[in-house]
């Protein structure tokens, strides 16, 4: 199983990298920079003591590639897409970890919302004929990456693509993968991040995490 990560350079992407590859998980990390891509592929490779994890740029790591996770900031979400759109091999699951916030446009950490209703519904618009789920929006980078960290990831789309990620997180350590409805619901997950962002502030923390108790 490939999981290509778009982004995968630093951030939530690198700390998914390095989460996965722990896990024995096959990661390609992707980047503007076929250079900068290899250099944190080897540091990855070096964390984890994987000998599967490569570096390439955007548009060459999704080759064969099971799951194609989108962890750019969303103003680069657009370009990205554009890149990939015409090499993404029949079958693969997008995975949108996207959460647009002013701030990524030099603003306020405030949610900002696309017209198509989340990041994860316009990401859909653009790679139409995708299956496209998203996840990780509660997942702060620090406890990705720190393996101890136990953490519960949302996934919302359509059953099928949804539970193909789930199968794969489900065999990935300190991770409880939920199912949580149509990619509609992404409007509540990414929305949800606004209280994050202000639960980090005030506890002058960047580690807040949602877990549900059932
Ligand atoms: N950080 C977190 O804890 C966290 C948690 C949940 C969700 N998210 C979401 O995950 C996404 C990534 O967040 P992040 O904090 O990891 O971001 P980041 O560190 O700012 O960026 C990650 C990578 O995206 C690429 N990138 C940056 N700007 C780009 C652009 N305009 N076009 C194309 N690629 C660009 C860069 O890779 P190259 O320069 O190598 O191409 C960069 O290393 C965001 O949408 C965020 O909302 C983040």
């Amino acid at each position: 199983m490939t999981v290509a990560i778009l982004g995968g350079t630093a951030g939530l992407g690198r700390a998914l990298a390095i989460r996965l590859a722990s896990s024995g998980v096959r990661v390609v990390i992707g980047s503007r920079s076929e250079e900068k891509a290899r250099e944190v592929a080897k540091e990855v490779s070096r964390l984890t003591g994987s000998a599967h994890v490569e570096g390439r740029r955007n548009e060459d790591a999704i080759e064969g590639a099971e799951f194609v996770v989108f962890a750019v900031p969303y103003p680069g979400m657009y370009e990205v897409a554009k890149a990939v759109r015409t090499k993404l091999g029949e079958g693969s699951v997008i995975v949108s970890a996207i959460v647009p916030l002013e701030s990524d446009l030099g603003g306020p950490a405030r949610y900002i919302e696309p017209s198509a209703g989340s990041a994860a519904e316009a990401l859909q618009e653009q790679l139409r004929g995708f299956p496209v789920v998203s996840a990780f929006h509660y997942t702060p980078a620090s406890l990705l990456e720190d393996l101890s960290a136990e953490l519960d990831v949302v996934v919302c789309g359509e059953r099928e693509p949804a539970y193909r990620l789930i199968e794969l997180l489900r065999g990935v350590r300190g991770i409880r993968p939920l199912y949580g409805g149509p990619l509609r619901n992404s409007r509540v997950t990414e929305r949800l991040v606004q209280l994050l962002i202000e639960i980090n502030r005030e506890h002058k923390t960047k580690a807040a995490t949602l877990r549900f108790a059932f």
